[in-house]
């Protein structure tokens, strides 16, 4: 497991040349710090890429917004040639919003609302719509076919269908699209660029991170890993199928397990946190790792706690998922569970080749580390980018130097920001939200005071 756990390093938070996080130089005094407190913790509704807004639910085939009825509905309508209106236009049918992508990044927009100087952009997603899709790519002299547009889902309210493409292949479509002010932008930019109050944003990264880990799965599903055959994608790209016949194997979308632990030492009061070597510096998090073909997750909890640190785990206690489509794009999609797990050892033994260190920490250095952290300062600072560089101002898609911001003392530890379920796990634990007296895991559903998002 020691290479799939590399990866993950770097799929869970950034590598030391993308920090993200900003540090203010001030010296706490004991008062800012409890006054920090009751803002510290981040309520959000779901956590980042969870609670996406237009996965609706199943609709019947017949309905004009369901996958096989909209995905009838785009043949009829990308046959339709403008200038040659043989065919009428079909009846009844939804509007059709498409969302192009390339090389895993989706497009986006940028606009500021309201007319104050410390007002601070906001990213959308780049939408367009079917008929400028096509022109765009006809420009460019590629067919948009209905196999190339993957259903996202709908939004009833609206009747309005949902598609993403990707254009990776098509290099040209970057200044045609950059001259409207849209922009091709990392999905973990506009991770760390999106404002976790506001539900609108949160329900557009979560899209955008569907439609990522579709896109990334369709690439890599190219061949039959059964007879090696092409595959074709099936219900409007929410599957695939082997073309040939006398195998005909059903292919689904991948999901990757990923448990991740917060490892608590209850009679000391510490909580055990790890250092990866491509962490930025002085970044801390929860151990995780892939869960392993016949393992429960209590199990997978245990083994890799022992693996990684040499710390026996006896109780596990589930605290919430998250769905994280920006690792690798080999890992379309993982799923991260979340838990606090209970030491009955406390002596550490760290294995040097998936970590680089491991420590208990206090709760009073944890809470001292989370309160200095300016993760909006943050935020404000990466969506002030994304603005730029969807104005044309800044070119690069590297945005590291300008994240490591920091002044004067140095904090001694940070986390990755809230929108890693790992930011959470810390922070309940921190604010005391952990039960007291450990569930056994299975025994009973957690608490909802354990469901802190
Ligand atoms: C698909 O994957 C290959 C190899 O991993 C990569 O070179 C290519 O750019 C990807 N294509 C798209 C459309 O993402
Ligand atoms: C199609 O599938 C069959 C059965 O799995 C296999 O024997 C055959 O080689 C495949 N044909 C091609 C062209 O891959
Ligand atoms: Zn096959």
């Amino acid at each position: 497991m020691v290479k799939r756990a590399a990866m993950l390093s770097v799929s869970l938070f950034f590598s030391s040349s993308s920090s993200h996080l900003l540090f203010l130089s001030k010296t706490l005094t004991k008062r800012t710090c409890f006054s920090s407190l009751a803002t510290m913790s981040i309520n959000l509704n779901a956590h980042a890429f969870a609670g996406n807004p237009i996965r609706s639910k199943t609709l019947k085939a017949h309905d004009p917004l369901s996958p096989s009825s909209a995905f009838q509905s785009l043949k009829t309508h990308l046959l339709q040639n403008p200038e040659t209106t043989s065919l009428p236009p079909p009846p009844k049918s939804p509007l059709f919003k498409v969302l192009p992508f390339r090389k895993g990044r989706p497009l986006a927009s940028s606009s500021i609302t309201g007319n104050n100087d410390d007002d601070v952009p906001s990213w959308h997603l780049g939408w367009i719509s079917l008929p400028d899709c096509k022109y765009f790519l006809g420009k460019c002299g590629m067919d948009l076919t209905e196999d190339s547009l993957v259903y996202l889902g709908s939004k009833i309210e609206d009747d309005v269908v949902y598609w993403a493409v990707d254009v990776s292949g098509e290099s040209r479509l970057v200044p045609e699209l950059g001259s409207k002010q849209f922009c091709f932008v990392e999905l973990r930019t506009l991770m760390v660029a999106t404002d976790w109050s506001d539900s609108i944003a949160m329900g557009e990264l979560a899209i955008a991170g569907h439609a990522r880990a579709l896109l990334e799965w369709h690439n890599l599903s190219r061949f039959c890993g059964h007879c090696g055959e092409k595959t074709i994608p099936k219900e409007a790209g929410r599957r695939k199928q082997c073309s040939n016949e006398s195998c005909k194997k059903r292919i689904y979308p991948r999901v990757d397990p990923v448990v991740i632990m917060l490892v608590i030492d209850r009679e000391n009061d510490r909580a055990l946190l790890g250092r990866q070597s491509r962490f930025v510096p002085r970044m801390w998090s929860c151990l995780a790792g892939f869960i392993e073909p016949g393992e429960s997750l209590e199990e997978a909890v245990r083994r890799e706690t022992y693996e990684e640190a040499g710390i026996e785990v006896g109780e596990v206690v589930y605290h919430s998922s998250q769905p994280w489509p920006v690792g690798p794009s080999s890992i379309p999609c993982q799923l991260m569970v979340g838990f606090f797990a209970f030491a009955k050892s406390l002596e550490i033994n760290v294995d040097k080749e998936e970590l680089e260190d491991a420590q208990w920490h206090s709760r009073e250095d944890v809470r001292k580390a989370l309160a200095v952290a300016e993760y909006k300062k943050a935020q404000k600072t990466t969506a002030a980018k994304v603005d730029q560089m969807c104005k044309g101002v800044e070119k690069g898609q590297s945005l590291s130097a300008d994240f490591n911001v920091e002044s004067g003392e140095l904090a001694p530890m940070f986390f990755p920001g809230p929108f890693a379920i790992a930011h959470h796990l810390i922070s309940t634990w921190a604010n005391q939200d952990v039960p007291t007296d450990g569930v056994k895991a299975g025994s009973k559903q957690p608490s909802s005071s354990i469901l802190n998002l």
